[in-house]
Parts: C-alpha cells; sequence; structure tokens
C-alpha cells in the first residue's frame, strides 16, 4: 500500500495540474475576507465589497476575485448537503454567486480537510464530492482548502487534497484550488501534483514588518517550485489594514507605514505572488489605493512568463531579486531591511544581467536612467525599490 502511494504521488508531482487545467496560467488577484473581518462577515459586505472594487479600480486593474473565508458555514441540512449559516447569508451563496458574476468578479469560499474548520465550522473530510457539487452548483470559481484538525504527516495531507482536487475536476465547473497547510508538510514538492494550482509556504501572515519579513524569508526560496498554473503563496496582502483589529492585528500585528505597505507589495510582486488584499476597501485611503492600484507593479506579477524572482542577494540589509518577464525585460527589486537609509550600489552584471539598460522606476513611473550599467542610490529603511529594466542594443 506505501509503495502504491508513493508511485501515484512521484508520478503525479511530474505534470503540474494546468498542464490539464488551465486554471490559473497567472497568479490569482482578488480580495479575500480573513484578515480585516475574520469570521464576522455576511452577504451584505460582500455586496459591498464586490461594488467597491468596481467603484475604485481594483476589478479593471485585475482583482477580479472575492474569496469568502471560514466563518460562513452553517452545517449540513438532512441530505448532508453544505448550507451557510442562515443569518449571515440569507440569500443563500447561489445569489450571492450570480451577484458578484455580474460585476465581474468570480467568488471563493472555504473548507478543511478535516471535520472542522480551523475556526470550528463544518468542514469537508468524508463529503468531498458533495461538497464540491454544491460549490459547483452555486458557481464557485476558487476553493481554499485548509488544514486545522487533520494528521500531521505528509502522505494523509497528500491523499486528502488530491481528494478534493479531483472532486473539483469532476463537478463540471471550473474552480481554482488552493491548497492550505502553512508549508509545513513542504507542498512546493507535491501541491501541483495532486491538483493545486497554488499553495501556501507560510503560517498566517499578520499586519507587521516582522511577519511579512518571516513570510517573505521562506517564501523567497522556493523560485524553482514557482509558474504559470502553479504558484508559491507566501499569503494576504496586508496592505491598508493600518492595525485594524482582527486575525491580521493578532500577536502582535500592529500595524505598518506606507514605505511598508509599498514594500509588500513590490515584494509579492517581485515574487510572482498570489495578490489578495484583505484591508475594508470601502474606506480605503489614497495610499492604500496607489499601493494596490500600481499597475506597472501588478503587471510584473502577472507576467505571462510565470517566472518567481530570484533573490540574488541575501544580506541583513539589503536584498536584491531579479525576475525576468515575457518580452525580454527583467525587473528588479531592492529591499533595504535595516532601520536606516541605505547608499546601495549595483552592478547589473553581477546579478546576471549583462550589457546596458535603460531603467524604469515602478513607483515614481518614469525613467530614472537611458543606458545603464549599474544603479545607485538611496534606499529608505524598510523600502523596496521596484524597476523594470530594457536592454538597450550595444550599438
Ligand atoms: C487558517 C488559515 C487562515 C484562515 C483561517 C480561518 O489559520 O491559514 O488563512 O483561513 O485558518 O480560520
Amino acid at each position: 500500500m506505501l509503495a502504491f502511494c508513493i508511485n501515484i504521488f512521484s508520478v503525479n508531482a511530474q505534470q503540474p495540474a494546468d498542464a490539464k487545467t488551465g486554471l490559473a496560467p497567472t497568479p490569482p488577484m482578488g480580495w479575500m475576507t480573513w484578515n480585516y473581518f475574520g469570521t464576522d462577515i455576511n452577504e451584505n459586505i460582500i455586496r459591498e465589497i464586490a461594488d467597491a472594487m468596481v467603484a475604485n479600480g481594483m476589478v479593471k486593474a485585475g482583482y477580479d476575485h472575492i474569496m469568502i473565508d471560514d466563518g460562513w458555514q452553517g452545517g449540513r441540512d438532512n441530505k448532508n448537503n453544505i448550507i451557510p449559516d442562515p443569518k449571515k447569508f440569507p440569500s443563500g451563496i447561489k445569489a450571492l454567486a450570480d451577484y458578484v458574476h455580474s460585476k465581474g468578479i468570480k467568488l471563493g469560499i472555504y473548507s478543511d480537510a478535516a471535520q472542522l474548520t480551523c475556526a470550528g465550522y463544518t468542514a469537508s473530510l468524508g463529503f468531498e464530492e458533495q461538497d464540491a457539487k454544491t460549490f459547483a452548483s452555486w458557481g464557485i470559481d476558487y476553493l481554499k482548502y485548509d488544514y486545522c484538525h487533520a494528521p500531521s504527516d505528509s502522505n494523509t495531507a497528500k491523499i486528502r487534497y488530491k481528494k478534493m482536487a479531483d472532486a473539483l475536476r469532476n463537478s463540471g465547473h471550473p474552480i481554482t484550488f488552493s491548497i492550505c497547510e502553512w508549508g509545513g508538510r513542504q507542498p512546493w514538492f507535491w501541491a501541483a501534483g495532486v491538483g493545486g494550482q497554488l499553495w501556501r509556504t507560510t503560517g498566517d501572515i499578520r499586519d507587521s514588518w516582522k511577519s511579512m519579513m518571516y513570510n517573505l524569508d521562506i517564501n523567497a526560496k522556493l523560485d524553482a517550485f514557482a509558474g504559470r498554473g502553479h504558484w508559491n503563496d507566501p499569503d494576504m496582502l496586508i496592505v491598508g489594514l493600518r492595525g485594524s483589529k482582527g486575525p491580521a492585528g493578532d500577536l502582535g500585528g500592529s500595524g505598518c507605514n506606507d514605505i511598508e505597505y509599498q514594500s509588500n507589495m513590490s515584494l509579492w510582486c517581485i515574487m510572482a505572488s498570489p495578490l489578495i488584499a484583505t484591508n475594508d476597501i470601502r474606506n480605503m485611503n489614497e495610499e492604500a489605493k496607489r499601493i494596490l492600484l500600481n499597475e506597472e507593479a501588478i503587471a510584473v506579477d502577472q507576467d505571462a512568463l510565470g517566472k518567481q524572482g530570484e533573490r540574488k542577494v541575501a544580506d541583513s540589509v539589503l536584498n536584491v531579486f531579479v525576475k525576468p518577464l515575457a518580452n525580454g525585460d527583467v525587473a528588479i527589486a531592492i529591499l533595504n531591511r535595516s532601520s536606516a537609509t541605505q547608499d546601495a550600489s549595483f552592478d547589473f552584471k553581477d546579478l546576471g544581467l549583462d550589457g546596458k539598460y535603460e531603467i524604469r522606476d515602478l513607483w515614481q513611473h518614469k525613467i530614472i536612467g537611458k543606458k545603464e550599467k549599474n544603479w545607485k542610490g538611496k534606499v529608505l529603511s524598510h523600502e523596496t525599490k521596484l524597476f523594470r529594466l530594457k536592454k538597450m542594443s550595444s550599438k
């Protein structure tokens, strides 16, 4: 039996699921309920968020999912069909999906590979096929599948995630599958093989610089595993949370300044991470809007080549990431981790980039160098420069 299981997974692991499904060719984008609202969610909030995402330009910029996280469930009916909490979602999830779809947004939902979810609600173990069919009948487009209350070994995780992935594939509706076991079982080795389009590489992000750096350092080492249809997920963006209460505010999540939130966006984009906002976008300030809606940064994240940027310099003060892009340009990100402004100086050659480059600063939205072999400048404490380099002809 053991040999049989090992064989199945080593064969499947060779072929990422996107080859068959075409799902998530670029990193998923959207907004998720968890970090701000926790389980205190309802259909009115989702409708208001959908309206806000259209009005503030997020949908146009590519944030085309709303994910309902934990806390939506109301148990099972007398046929064991999973149902939403009737107080939170009195019109049902299908009506909500119809509304969200009418705005050009896809709807995601959440469950767990055990009997109960992390917050103690009804989950899907033993009901995978039935739940997948229910989700499909509601028009659900994305499932985040968590791993609380499940055994800690990797084999059980592979079996449970494959079971749900197969059920989703047979459900009759294309549903992107987000594996959420927090990196403990090294899902980068097997998650694509069992049918996931993305997998969390880390524990839950909090609204703090320390937490952002912690998740960055885990995710930055995994660039070789990401590609079209199979992405590393270092958890949601914390941009704009500003120390608000809710799960992202737990355990020292005291908020970040705007330079730090801008770094969150730059670093997630250079790592081709899912871009999933989680602040209250109905009441966003101009800075959060400017950061989340930077279309030049988003273009780096969503680039068709699907490469996660490689961290070429990883010292305790400065980090440099390099991400090749589909049209031959290269994005680079320069992060200052220290608490003081740094004078930085890099020869592009040392980053593996020969020749001369035009440098475009993707936060200033302007060209800052014409035929450069290097970049020199100041990087503020906790700032991340995000540049797009275009190779100039040698003539
Ligand atoms: C886990 C996940 C979070 C969130 C909560 C919900 O902690 O990692 O992202 O989904 O469960 O209970």
